[in-house]
């Protein structure tokens, strides 16, 4: 027996008047609180207000760290912005973004996609889409030039979402627009808590409307798309002209446009009937109907009608009432059936037709695949970042079984959320020490991190992992004493111990004894045994500090997480094979490590190194500053032969390249800006995120390097403080910094501070903007950019400042703020210098200011791409 319930008004307005200052009210308070709204593939950091909507989207870069940004070509075609840009994920099976959320709360969550051939193989891709642990959808195109929406109500249980993009082998995913919307709780219920609504259709009756329009926000204050329908053999009714168009609302706030008009049969005693067609008889699906009495009946009207489903009663007398919304919803779900008819039907004393203002199907999906329990995601998140381990490891670690993190095994039972129960992570190029994060996963039975680089001790905190079956940690260069309680299990077979003891992991009597992969068995005198290498243990290593003096750095038990060894710089620069570039402390080379992550080494020429003590603590500081906008230090070699520093690669070379030296492709004005934007974020970090400050003191076009998305990166800061810069201290008398770049200020007093680098940084900025040296060359003589530039300035004529390979490609008012940031900057008095931060405020500002100009030209295509993503597939018929 379907169950069903009618969601009225509740009558507190004293009267219609008061009711309608409470809905003026009300509209006007409509805002983008609990709104979250993603432009895949939109540049980091850029954000923009949509024309039709005023929706604010922002770039999606900070929810997600793969895939790539993607441009349609034909972009200027679009006038809609939100598809200019797409992320597509051409590598790894499974890439996901984590959003967070507030737990507990009902959301509409819309994921869209429009392929517009940006990839230029004339082929949509089909691909899978997740939410969490669970598929929610398929994504497959019927025709190229149609937007693909998938949406659902979901209330998540996490304080955070996954949507994942899963390769099923028939193209790359991609996706073009993620929007989360917060809804009330007490809408859109479904009778089990592991099921969740798809959208199937949502119309507005309007059998006069010539095409299907669409409405969202601002008319809904949700932001669902509601399409107009016309059904056939059916007449309008509308709210007479005079109306205001508002409308006493109830807990779904049906947009009061859609629901101003209402369907009636044309033969006034034939019923009103809509019917679907279900995907599968097996389907569950959820019904919405919404009702608004449109016409202001006289007193002799009536209109009153009952509702059935498939010939069954569902709710009735039914009368709308004036100019309020009502709802009639289905409380358990419609299943069982290959169509589903709807049938408004006239009661006997009823004057007037029935009538239908909207209508809502959803079809449930069954989620009940629970998350992995959230200590284990956090324990493995940490393991993963702290090796930087190179593999497809996204979204859930346990779920769905198919995607089941490569190395992990799970225990899935029931309801329960899964736990990790194994973890391989043999031969992965793994790099420092067994991580502690280990000892979180608590229900850890096997653990294989043999094959690898892991030094340093084999840690106690082991011992919590009290499920620990198989514990293999051959093949790797520890150090020290196997934990007594790790042994004693061992003993009593309760943990299956494979080590080696060749690097000087001691575990049997001899320290010395060559033998890998020792699984250690009971002994009778298990206690003598043990006390008796602990002793043993001490021994040797007291008899190794004392042997090798002069080679403490080496195999000692000092840990020395990401330290390398002359032979592995050897390894990964293939011999110092390929020279990438030159700095002030010594030449760069190419290299690859042994999980294939490209690197940049930087061998420090023995005259630039103070001293061994300030070169390991500087480079163990530089490890742990971490910025988007900051080249990351991978590691370091301290060995006697070499000192080097160990960065990422990347891909785009420096700034210096692409703006100064002889170049095909030249930088464009919007890459320009968010280069700026870029490297003043690091700069910022470096200012005012690290504890104590960090004056990078050299800051100029070759330290600002860009990776393959043409994302700035800062390099070489920090390490001025106690490396000589050996080669421009010849050309300038200051301990550090490049000719045209340095404050005078530093030349003069040889102090430094914040204000130095921002005086670089605005050097830079007129580099960025006009293309040329700092220092410029012009009749045989060198003069300061600055001398050549602020003149320019001073006359007003901004088009012979900006660079001219530009050929006048660039926004005039986004071009005169960032000349007026870099005066700043370069203020001779260095107290009236701004802050990074408010530099970075006003870039980020320049950056929309652009935005805004270079998108808004024209909006005449809107409709053509909205009305493709109509309903139009979905087999509702009318009668
Ligand atoms: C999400 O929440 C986590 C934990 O509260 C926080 O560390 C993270 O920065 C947040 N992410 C974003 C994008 O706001
Ligand atoms: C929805 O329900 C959750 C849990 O019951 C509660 O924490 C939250 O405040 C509710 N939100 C609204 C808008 O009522
Ligand atoms: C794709 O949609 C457009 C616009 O509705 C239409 O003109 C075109 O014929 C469709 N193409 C196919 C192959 O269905
Ligand atoms: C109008 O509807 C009634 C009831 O369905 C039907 O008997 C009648 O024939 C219809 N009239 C016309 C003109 O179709
Ligand atoms: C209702 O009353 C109006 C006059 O006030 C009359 O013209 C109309 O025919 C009546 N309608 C019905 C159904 O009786
Ligand atoms: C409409 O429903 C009412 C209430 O259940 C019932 O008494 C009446 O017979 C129904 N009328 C028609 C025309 O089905
Ligand atoms: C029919 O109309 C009368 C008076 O107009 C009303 O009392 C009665 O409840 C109505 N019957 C139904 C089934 O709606
Ligand atoms: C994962 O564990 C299950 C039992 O929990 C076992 O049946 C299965 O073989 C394991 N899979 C792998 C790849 O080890
Ligand atoms: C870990 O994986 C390697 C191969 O990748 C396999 O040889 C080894 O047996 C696995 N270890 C465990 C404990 O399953
Ligand atoms: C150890 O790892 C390396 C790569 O890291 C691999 O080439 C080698 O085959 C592995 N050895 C074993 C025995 O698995």
């Amino acid at each position: 027996m379907m169950q069903t319930i009618m969601i009225r008004m509740s009558l507190h307005f004293l009267s219609a008047l008061l009711g309608v200052l409470t809905i003026l009210v009300l509209i006007q308070a409509q805002d983008q609180s609990g709104f979250i709204s993603l432009d895949c593939g939109l540049p980091e950091d850029v954000s923009y207000s949509a024309l039709k909507t005023g929706i604010n989207y922002i770039s999606d870069s900070k929810f997600i760290d793969t895939g790539v940004s993607k441009r349609l070509g034909n972009s200027e075609k679009l006038s809609e912005k939100l598809l200019e840009y797409v992320r597509s994920f051409p590598s790894g099976v499974r890439n996901c973004y984590r959003i967070n959320v507030t737990s507990g709360t009902k959301y509409l969550i819309r994921a869209s996609f429009y392929y517009g051939n940006y990839d230029n193989l004339n082929q949509p891709p089909q691909f899978d889409l997740h939410l969490g642990a669970n598929l929610w959808d398929t994504v497959k195109f019927t025709n190229l030039s149609v937007i693909k929406t998938s949406e659902m109500i979901y209330t998540p249980s996490l304080d955070y979402i996954q949507l994942c993009l899963v390769n099923t082998g028939k193209g790359t995913p991609f996706i073009s627009a993620i929007e989360l919307r917060t809804l009330n709780n007490d809408t859109y219920v479904t009778r089990s808590a592991e099921s969740v609504l798809l959208e199937f259709l949502r119309l507005g009756l309007s059998p006069n409307s010539i095409t299907n329009l669409e409405y969202r926000y601002k008319d809904d204050v949700y932001d669902r798309l509601w399409f107009t329908f016309q059904p056939h053999a059916m007449k309008q009714l509308s709210a007479s002209p005079n109306n205001d168009g508002l409308l006493l609302e109830n807990n779904y706030k049906p947009p009061a446009i859609v629901m101003s008009t209402a369907a009636t049969p044309v033969n006034v005693s034939a019923p009103l009937e809509l019917e679907w067609e279900a995907d599968n008889v097996n389907d569950q699906y959820y019904l919405y109907l919404h009702f608004n009495e449109v016409e202001e009946l006289a007193a002799n009207e009536t209109r009153a009608f009952n509702i059935t489903i498939n010939g069954e009663f569902l709710y009735g007398p039914m009368t709308p009432r004036y100019r309020s919304a009502d709802t009639i919803l289905t409380t358990t779900p419609l299943t069982g059936a290959a169509r589903y008819q709807v049938s408004l039907s006239k009661t006997k004393n009823s004057t007037l037709p029935p009538i239908l203002n909207a209508i809502e199907v959803y079809k449930v999906k069954d989620f009940s695949q629970s998350e992995t329990q959230q200590d284990d995601v956090d324990a493995i998140k940490n393991i993963k970042n702290a090796y930087g381990v190179a593999r497809n490891w996204q979204g859930d670690p346990c779920g769905p079984l198919k995607y089941m993190w490569e190395g992990l095994n799970c225990s899935i039972d029931g309801y329960d959320p899964p736990r990790i129960t194994s973890l391989n992570l043999s031969s992965s190029g793994l790099i420092g020490q067994i991580e502690s994060s280990i000892s979180k996963l608590t229900m850890l039975q096997y653990l294989d991190l043999s094959n690898n680089s892991l030094n340093g001790p084999l840690p106690d905190f082991l011992i919590q992992l009290h499920s620990l079956k198989v514990l293999n940690v051959g093949k790797n260069k520890l150090t020290g004493l196997v934990p007594s309680g790790l042994l004693e299990r061992s003993k009593t077979k309760s943990l299956s111990l494979s080590v080696d003891d060749t690097s000087g992991l001691c575990t049997t009597k001899s320290c010395r004894k060559k033998s890998s992969h020792v699984p250690l068995i009971a002994s009778i005198s298990a206690i003598i045994v043990a006390i008796l290498l602990i002793s043993l243990g001490f021994w040797i290593f007291r008899r190794h500090k004392v042997t090798s003096t002069n080679s403490t750095k080496r195999g000692s038990l000092i840990p020395k997480q990401h330290a390398f060894s002359y032979t592995e710089i050897l390894n990964i620069t293939d011999n110092f094979k390929t020279i990438i570039g030159e700095g002030g402390f010594g030449e760069v080379y190419f290299g690859t490590l042994q999980n294939q992550t490209q690197v940049a080494v930087k061998r420090l020429s023995p005259s630039s190194v103070q001293g061994y003590k300030e070169f390991q603590s500087e480079a163990q500081l530089l490890m742990i500053v971490h910025h988007r906008n900051l080249i990351p230090l991978i590691g370091y070699c301290d060995e006697d032969e070499i000192k080097a520093l160990i960065y990422k690669y990347m891909a785009n070379g420096n700034l210096h390249q692409h703006l100064l030296v002889e170049n095909t492709n030249i930088l464009k004005w919007n890459e320009r800006l968010n280069i700026a934007v870029d490297a003043a974020n690091g700069l910022d970090y470096l200012h005012n995120g690290c504890k104590p400050p960090i004056i990078h003191r050299d800051l100029k076009p070759s330290n600002i390097l860009l990776d393959e998305n043409m994302h700035a990166k800062i390099a070489d800061f920090g390490i001025s403080r106690s490396f000589v810069n050996d080669i421009d201290s010849h050309i300038s008398t200051c301990p550090a910094g490049t000719f045209g770049y340095v404050d005078p200020e530093v030349q003069r007093t040889g102090n430094t501070n914040k204000k130095n680098d921002v005086y670089s940084f605005g050097i830079v900025l007129f580099v960025l903007i006009t293309g040329r040296q700092a220092i410029v060359r012009t009749g045989g003589e060198n003069i300061n950019i600055l001398e050549w530039v602020i003149p320019i300035i001073e006359s007003g004529d901004i088009q012979n400042v900006v660079d001219p390979k530009l050929e006048g490609e660039f926004s005039i008012n986004a071009a005169w703020k960032i000349v007026e940031i870099a005066m700043s900057c370069i203020s001779p008095n260095a107290v009236e210098r701004p802050d990074m931060n408010l530099i970075l405020a006003e870039l980020k500002e320049c950056l929309s200011l652009d935005m805004v100009q270079r998108n808004y030209g024209n909006a005449g295509a809107i409709d053509e791409f909205v009305s493709l993503a109509t309903v139009s597939e979905t087999a509702l018929l009318a009668r």
